[in-house]
């Protein structure tokens, strides 16, 4: 070449660096962010001083598994990620392309879309206002393959993918035609933009080769998922409010008669002596003798669950002791505590430990730690710790959760119970969220969108308008972390539809057959950081259907011809290979989009499609199931979890060659973290059209099943 153009080349090289550098430096006032790795495809930035971090109440990263995933690059233009702090605000910008769907920003019930709106992200009962639910968790996962995690314990705002700022250097199309039709009421925005009310945030970049990989990174970085005890994939009852323990006894009889399983009982309030605000303290009526019930109750084989509110009732032993540790307000009158004061976690552990651990309690259902408003302390409250009151209640849960997750683990004995709140870095809490909320298929999407923000959800049953409903419901439940009948008011068993009992016994039964294969899918969880129940926007092949729908011009209906996005929110993966698609009351026929594969029927066999979307005729008994081509399914041919001489079925689908290992351990203690577990690697291989399996059980440790039928199910 010659130099003159060489030396042309080189100053058009220059000016375009200068002028890409401009644009970047044209964000004004934002500064670009430094970012610094802290984990193989992790990334983190802290803009100013931080007061509570929430990373500080959830679990060690599991460093080698992390490692294990690999090593991929920073995931976008790191130029273009800005931030800014104002007297006020501390505010983040991070880019976003066009085609890009965002997922996460914690619990909602509604959609899984989180483009074109406005977040306020506070720890509150569902509703009200975007954000505003029971985990508003700030982490949110890109279609790309990358996640960000805007951690503070204040209330993060964000708009994501609207609002657009007049320097942006991307600007949106714009369609000045009067009445164009490319009009749009929120322009898309080529960034999200969040900001918080406080001294400092931290900012923390997920990369990842898909929004799975994102996600296992983010669970895995909080210390992975949770394995619970097995007693907990059970079926739980919560019994009516004002039970005694004669009441229970009765219950576990009936359950016998009826020949249901039964694992947890749940007990709600009226086992204290007070509880709004809380004693904490057995009701002596009810309960006259603690200690011989919960010896009772271990005789029978059945764990017993507390419930409670965080509040301290003047009356309870507990009041002196944690009265010095205490904010400025009362909820129902009783005393907060300010669980960021470990000797204030002392004292709640010694109280629970002497009074219903040491007896045999399983563990606790920790109700009242969102909201409302107007029954929790004020934003401007005082605690001892001098926190802030905002930021207390945004981390009450998790606070809570992580003082009894790291009690029960020092204790060497794994729990499993029910929380009303949380937050960032929960997937290792041995908690499961549920809500008031009762509508069926809001229930559902939570169920997807939990996968999404590294929390486990429970669509509890309550009660039910009719038998149909009564199955609908139960089915969905028998498919999630938590099979509970929640019958703290209706008092109801799972047989009050005399005409479906035995549908709604089948589909527990089921459930507990599966144990194997979801214990396994536990097990992924926490070691890997696989959600057990899952997105399906985190299935490989699904190409999500997520399009524009609506957005007709109508002066009454939609003055501003806003379109609304279809998306699947109503079926989901339960481990590797199942897809559950639950049928609400009422409906007929249901769609389900199936991923790229064939797709078998759980309980025929029969193919149903492969990559598209099928229209069902679902039958009441049973919940729609859908397997992978090669999946194998491991199920128990008894109810007894425990037993491994039991002769283990290995169903097979469809007509690839498949694998599963199979993961088992003593269900109870974390003796696995040393090795106590078995695995069985369990194979079938195709041989002209001919299926042989076999099975190899490793580190013999007795939780190993040595017998297996293959059932080569739909041939
Ligand atoms: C509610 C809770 C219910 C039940 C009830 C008892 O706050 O969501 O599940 O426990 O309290 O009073």
């Amino acid at each position: 070449m010659h130099p003159t153009c060489n030396r042309i080349l080189l100053l058009i090289l220059f000016l375009q660096c200068t002028l890409i550098s401009l644009a970047q430096t044209f964000i004004s006032d934002m500064e670009q962010m430094k970012w610094e790795k802290v984990a193989p495809g992790i990334w983190k930035t802290t803009i100013g001083e931080m007061d509570l971090n929430p990373l500080d109440y959830s679990a060690p990263s599991k460093t080698q598994a992390l490692t294990d995933l690999g090593d991929p690059a920073f995931p976008f233009n790191m130029e273009a990620t800005l931030s800014q702090k104002t007297k006020e605000r501390i505010v983040v910008r991070l880019p976003l392309g066009e085609q890009e769907k965002i997922y996460g920003l914690g619990l909602e019930f509604e959609s899984i879309n989180r483009r074109s709106n406005v977040y306020t992200l506070k720890v509150d009962h569902y509703g009200g206002v975007k954000g505003y639910t029971h985990a508003p968790v700030p982490f949110y996962i890109s279609s790309e393959g990358y996640g960000v995690l805007i951690n503070s314990a204040k209330r993060v705002k964000i708009h994501v993918g609207v609002g657009n700022r007049k320097d942006s250097h991307l600007p949106p199309y714009v369609d000045r035609t009067t009445g164009g039709s490319a009009w749009q009421a929120r322009p898309t925005s080529d960034a999200v933009e969040a900001s918080i009310q406080g001294e400092g945030l931290e900012v923390y970049v997920f990369s990842g080769a898909s929004p799975l990989e994102v996600v296992q990174r983010y669970n895995l970085f909080c210390g992975g998922g949770v394995l619970p005890p097995k007693w907990g994939l059970g079926f739980w009852h919560r019994m009516h409010t004002q039970s005694s323990d004669e009441d229970v006894l009765q219950e576990i009889r009936d359950f016998e008669e009826n020949n249901f399983p039964l694992s947890v009982i749940g007990l709600e309030p009226g086992w204290q002596s007070f509880a709004y605000p809380c004693s904490f303290d057995w009701d002596t009526t009810r309960f006259p003798d603690p200690k011989g019930f919960l010896n009772t109750m271990t005789d029978r084989g059945i764990k017993i669950n507390l419930w409670e509110n965080p509040y301290v009732a003047p009356t309870s032993t507990m009041y002196d002791p944690i009265k010095p540790y205490t904010g400025s307000h009362t909820v129902w009158l009783g005393e907060v505590p300010d669980y960021t004061i470990p000797e204030a976690r002392e004292v709640l552990l010694d109280h629970h430990q002497k009074n219903h651990l040491d007896i045999g309690v399983s563990g606790y259902k920790f109700d009242e730690v969102d909201g409302y408003d107007q029954w929790l302390w004020p934003d401007h409250a005082t605690f001892p710790s001098g926190y802030d009151a905002v930021e207390i209640r945004q981390l009450y849960g998790t606070i809570i959760q992580n003082t009894f997750t790291e009690h029960f683990r020092k204790q060497n004995q794994r729990t499993y119970g029910l929380v009303r709140s949380s937050y960032v870095g929960a997937s290792n809490q041995s908690f499961v969220i549920y809500s008031d909320y009762y509508g069926h298929k809001g229930y559902v999407t939570a169920l997807v969108n939990s996968s999404l923000a590294g929390i486990l959800w429970t669509p509890e049953i309550r009660s039910a308008n009719s038998s149909e409903e009564w199955v609908r419901r139960f089915q969905t439940v028998c498919f999630s972390p938590l099979m509970m009948l929640n019958a703290w008011s209706s008092g109801l068993k799972p047989w009050s539809f005399p005409e479906v009992t035995d549908i709604v016994r089948e589909n527990i039964e089921l459930r507990i057959r599966l144990m194997p294969y979801l214990y396994t899918a536990f097990h992924t969880y926490e070691q890997q950081g696989v959600p057990p129940f899952r997105a399906m926007v985190l299935e490989k092949g699904f190409e999500s259907t997520t399009k524009k729908v609506g957005g007709t011009l109508d002066d009454v209906k939609n003055p501003y011809a806003e379109q609304a996005l279809l998306e699947v929110t109503d079926q989901y993966m339960m481990g590797p290979s199942i897809l559950v698609a639950p049928v609400f009351t009422g409906e007929t026929e249901r769609k389900v989009v199936l991923p790229a594969g064939n797709w078998y029927d759980f309980y025929s066999g029969a193919l149903v499609g492969n990559g598209e979307t099928i229209t069902i005729q679902p039958t009441l008994d049973k919940i729609p199931l859908f397997v992978k081509d090669g999946a194998l399914i491991p199920m128990l041919s008894t109810l007894d979890v425990e037993d491994t001489d039991q002769t283990l079925e290995v169903r097979y689908y469809g007509t690839k060659p498949g694998s599963f290992r199979l993961y088992n351990d003593d269900g109870n203690s974390f003796d696995y973290e040393s090795g106590e577990f078995t695995i069985t690697d369990l194979a079938v291989s195709v041989k002209k059209n001919k299926l042989k399996g076999t099975q190899k059980v490793s580190n013999d440790l007795g939780y190993g099943y040595k017998q297996v039928e293959w059932v080569w199910i739909g041939r």
